[in-house]
């Protein structure tokens, strides 16, 4: 979702902008913009499109050495260049970029800016008209951004640059992510640190209401009444090659080959020196505390919930339920006496999730938080955090980091029975080596997928996906991963359901991938797989060794099947991989989509 990068300093403002928004685009945007400073006036170049469209509208004989940049993901307004960012104040005296949503911003345009004519459908727009307004009425810049930021509800990052001033950017945050980023003679600014690792790998976290003072020689924070706040800088643990694609044509092909290796760095990274699988005391104690576990989340990270709960309730024997978040906080269920909240998330920063965590933080609840993202939003709130040591993912559509929550789920699910004198009758670090290594094998599987891909998607305009017990919830996945990058309709649906009525869309041709990896429902899905294709469906069967039929179309090699979904999930992964691309569809930057959904 929208992303923010700001640079002073003594260099070509623009370019390093520009470098920082491609950093950025994994994210998802619509448009993008820059504006920088030459001391003589702003300049703002805006398109609607991919930052190469903006490269290529960039006048490169404007040279200037403070900036500000965004990339925008439509939330109020069309996608146009009208409504990219950055917006500029009446005057043209200050320009503004901004992630996030101003709730009240209706209210604000009524109560002040009645006179002002607006040049855009932004909320955004108010944001710069108001701090214009209270300048003009004779305050100092600070003190008008800041009373500025005092009336605003809802999400903000912030950047301004004054005309005025060609010293300084103005940053502030509330709920959405932002980083100051601190080098020698220049400081930068960007919603993640990926976007500047190509300057610096020191960055300051910046908390909700505060406001950040930015030149090239100083970063000084303050909150909203004006106070200075110390906080010293950290070491972003990334390796600027860790974003980069490589030899790879796209990122989610390399995210889908990274997770045999993530799986073995998880094992390391939750491995004590005895070899024994281990978790930060005070989580296990308070997972056992709790009498029921409430896991939340979106999407991907939603579906790899539903996994959980088969491991958590399997394993440590705990009752978990699994939400929705963008529901949770709408429709709370009654909540058992001693709840604990397992907040799942990629990024860290998913703003329905957070929702939910600010809530039962104020009811008092403990929360763990499992990200990939360390110093994200969600693990900083939370009490606890486990991270899925999964790299940055950078493709919009979810693989590694699913598989790398699973894996997690299963080591806190198996540590948790320990702890409670559960006997697990397995050796967990030995099966998720097995289950890696069988990925391997399902990576190395590419043109059988390809071709899957091509007999039964590629011109398809629906699909199926069908499983039962904990392959359904993989197929859930599937189906999500299909849709997502292929623009195909996909529905993952547990076997025994469809002919309640889904079963009306099978039709002459319909593909239909049926998951079997579970022995107990192996004979169930083959017989819900003969009820579609007694009605015309061409069924693509994806089994587990040991259970797989003659007629399978591909069968997966056999580990443990409480952790199938670990592996049951990389054919699907390949297969949406390759249904895109023979759809010529932009694999890593699906439309529509944002990797970091930062509004509710
Ligand atoms: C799908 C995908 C999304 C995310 C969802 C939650 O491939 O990536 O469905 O899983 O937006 O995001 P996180 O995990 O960052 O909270």
């Amino acid at each position: 979702m929208c992303g923010i990068v700001g640079y002073i300093g003594n260099q070509d403002a623009k370019e390093i902008l520009l470098r920082g928004l491609e950093k950025l685009e994994y994210r998802g945007y619509d448009s993008a913009g820059i504006a920088v400073n030459n001391g003589e006036g702003v300049h703002v170049f805006k398109e609607k499109g991919r930052i190469a469209d903006l490269r290529n509208s960039v006048d490169n004989s404007v040279k200037a050495n403070i900036g500000i940049g965004h990339t925008r993901w439509a939330t109020h307004g069309v996608p146009s260049k009208k409504n990219a960012h950055p917006h500029q104040s009446a005057s043209g005296r200050f320009t503004i970029v901004h992630n996030g949503v101003i709730e009240n911003y209706e209210e604000l345009k009524q109560q002040y800016l009645q006179d002002v004519p607006l040049q855009s459908d932004t909320d955004t727009e108010v944001v710069v008209q108001l701090i214009e307004l209270f300048v003009n009425e004779g305050m100092e810049v600070e003190e008008a951004i800041r009373k500025t930021l005092k009336q605003i509800k809802g999400s903000y990052a912030i950047a301004v640059l004054d005309e005025q001033n060609a010293d300084t950017i103005f940053v502030a945050k509330n709920k959405s992510p932002l980083l100051v980023g601190i080098g020698e003679s220049f400081n930068v600014v960007a919603s993640d640190a990926m976007a500047m690792l190509q300057v610096t790998n020191q960055f300051k976290e910046l908390m909700d209401q505060e406001m950040v003072i930015v030149t090239k020689d100083r970063a000084v924070i303050k909150n909203l009444d004006g106070e200075v706040i110390e906080r010293a800088p950290f070491t972003a643990e990334l390796d600027a090659s860790d974003i980069e694609k490589g030899t790879y044509p796209h990122y989610m092909l390399k995210e889908i080959d990274e997770q045999p290796l993530v799986i073995r760095k998880l094992i390391q990274a939750y491995q004590n020196e005895n070899g024994e699988l281990e978790i930060d005391p005070k989580i296990v104690e308070a997972l056992n505390q709790s009498d029921r576990l409430y896991i939340i989340a979106a999407g991907t990270s939603y579906h790899a919930g539903l996994v959980g709960k088969q491991l958590i309730e399997k394993m440590a024997k705990i009752p978990v339920e699994v939400h929705v978040a963008s529901e949770f906080s709408y429709n709370m269920p009654l909540l058992s006496e001693k709840p604990m909240f397992i907040f799942i998330s990629q990024s860290g920063e998913t703003a329905d999730s957070r929702a939910v965590l600010v809530e039962t933080k104020k009811l008092g609840y403990p929360a763990l938080t499992i990200t990939n993202v360390p110093g994200s939003t969600l693990s900083r709130e939370a009490d606890y955090t486990l991270l899925l040591h999964a790299g940055p993912e950078i493709a919009v559509a979810s693989t590694k980091a699913y598989t790398a929550q699973i894996a997690v789920l299963a080591i806190l699910a198996n540590v948790t029975a320990k702890a409670r004198n559960i006997a697990v009758d397995f050796d967990l670090v030995k099966e998720l080596g097995i289950a890696a290594n069988a990925m391997e094998i399902l990576c190395d599987a590419k043109d059988e997928m390809e071709r899957i891909a091509r007999e039964y998607l590629a011109t398809t305009r629906n699909c199926f996906f069908i499983g039962r017990s904990i392959d359904y919830f993989v197929c859930l996945e599937g189906a999500l991963k299909l849709k997502e990058i292929s623009y195909i309709q996909a529905e993952g649906f547990a076997g025994g359901e469809l002919k309640h009525g889904t079963i009306a869309l099978i039709e002459e041709g319909t593909p239909v991938i049926a998951l079997a990896t579970q022995e107990n429902v192996n004979l169930s899905i083959r017989g819900n797989v003969k009820e579609v294709v007694a009605r015309g469906a061409n069924p693509c069967v994806i089994s587990m060794k040991g259970l797989e039929m003659e007629s399978d179309r591909f069968v997966i090699p056999q580990i443990h099947d409480l952790l199938t979904p670990l592996i049951s999930v990389v054919p699907l992964q390949l297969i949406a991989y390759y249904a895109a691309l023979h759809r010529d569809c932009d694999v890593d930057k699906p439309r529509n989509l944002a990797k970091s959904v930062t509004v509710e």
